[in-house]
């Protein structure tokens, strides 16, 4: 398994630029283990999605070297989950039911994979007798949450594949994510792109599980307090404004509008900023403190606060999986409202409910109804001619 790790570790370097040291993650305990060949199995998938890589064939070294026959038969069946087989990939899960060898890891991605072919009931049947027969088995809820945001978002995207089609539109110059964790929405930058994460966990890029295979990121160990605090950005941007932001990092309505507050102050009039966790799937997973493995903060209500005190800016959200994505242009580096009226904004808007109703809830977070890469297009293509003073191009996704 070091050897596999190291492998499929030393092919992204590879093709990444990135040759220093791993941090390999590895356990005895079988279910650990299995979420280590979960990740290895996500790492191939992404970069075979926005990338173009091919590593499967690190998948079969990876089957061959387990040891109990439903971990092996677990990566095959990740694996035709990244190429989108997910009938097959429920088959080998089946296969490995009728040797009665399965595990608590085989039956929930058995769940996940009914989740994917929208057997929603048989998904949630699944989840409700995992739960029964492993209570703590926390990671079941997880799996049984993404069921309701399927159903409910009935959206084709998830939020990455936004932002990487936004990369391909904007190919911003400068951009700046608050919040990187391992690394994966700040791997989908693109050649030519200046990017900077903040994240106080984040030390160095070969702590990262992902890497643009293009772009070596300037990251900042600290909050976005901090950083916004500390550093002059504006030197380090070469005093010219960022063109594409990102605020996923602190979870809470005060931090994000503060970082938006922040990013404001450091954008043009073409500059875009997205905003994760803004269409949460109920109200429990939308408040300020975590009660549910499935969580995402009360960040959504930045978006009735900017409608109400900054009118001028144009805000889209986008019902993208798991949890939405807003976009917010037309900013202005010179107002200063919300900064001025920071304590009464916050204690304003703390108490505000989200509604229990889908369609209000639409209503009041500006969501989209309308194919969202279409709405990409249409909104930041005349920004990039705002910006660059010429005609936009078509795009192709892959
Ligand atoms: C949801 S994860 C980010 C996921 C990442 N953007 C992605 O999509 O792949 C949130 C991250 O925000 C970081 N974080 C929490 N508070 C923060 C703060 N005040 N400033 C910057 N980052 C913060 C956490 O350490 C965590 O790694």
């Amino acid at each position: 398994m070091n050897y596999l790790y190291s492998n499929l570790m030393n092919k992204v370097r590879m093709a990444t630029g990135h040759y220093k040291n791993s941090v390999p993650y590895l356990s005895t305990e079988p279910y650990l283990n299995n979420i280590l060949i979960q990740s290895i199995c996500d790492a191939v998938g992404f970069y075979r999605q926005y990338w173009g890589f091919n590593f499967f064939e690190i998948l079969a070294e990876l089957a061959s070297a387990q040891t109990q026959m439903v971990d092996s038969l677990i990566v095959h069946s990740l694996k035709f989950k990244h190429q989108g087989q997910y009938e097959a990939a429920c088959m080998v899960l089946a296969y490995a039911d009728t040797l009665g060898c399965h595990t608590q890891y085989s039956r929930l991605l058995s769940a996940d994979l009914l989740r994917k072919l929208r057997k929603f009931t048989e998904a949630r049947k699944l989840c409700d007798e995992l739960r029964r027969d492993f209570p703590d088995f926390d990671d079941v809820e997880s799996c049984r949450a993404m069921c309701d945001v399927d159903e409910l978002l009935n959206c084709p995207y998830d939020y990455y594949y936004l932002l990487h089609c936004a990369h391909m539109i904007v190919k911003p110059a400068r951009y700046i994510e608050i919040g990187v964790a391992l690394g994966k929405s700040l791997a989908l930058t693109r050649a030519g792109t200046f990017a900077i994460g903040i994240d106080p966990s984040a030390a160095n890029c070969d702590g990262l599980f992902f890497h643009s295979p293009e772009v070596e990121p300037l990251l900042f160990a600290m909050t976005s307090d901090c950083f916004f605090d500390a550093l002059d950005v504006h030197s380090l941007l070469g005093y010219q404004s960022f063109d594409m932001a990102f605020i996923d990092g602190d979870h809470t309505f005060e931090q994000a509008l503060k970082d938006f507050i922040q990013l404001e102050r450091l954008a043009g009039p073409s500059s875009v900023v997205f905003i994760h966790d803004c269409l949460p799937v109920n109200p429990v997973v939308a408040e300020k403190q975590r009660k549910t493995m499935f969580w995402c903060g009360d960040v959504w209500k930045v978006l009735p606060c900017l409608k109400k005190i900054r009118p001028d800016l144009n805000i889209i959200t986008f019902p993208a999986t798991p949890a939405g994505l807003a976009m917010v242009t037309g900013l202005n580096p010179a107002s200063r409202v919300l900064e001025q009226q920071f304590d009464t904004i916050v204690s304003s808007f703390s108490d505000i409910q989200l509604p229990e109703s889908y369609s209000e809830r639409c209503l009041l977070l500006n969501v989209a109804d309308k194919d969202a890469v279409e709405l990409l297009e249409e909104h930041l293509a005349p920004l990039v001619c705002m910006n660059q003073g010429c005609l936009a191009g078509s795009h192709e996704y892959p």
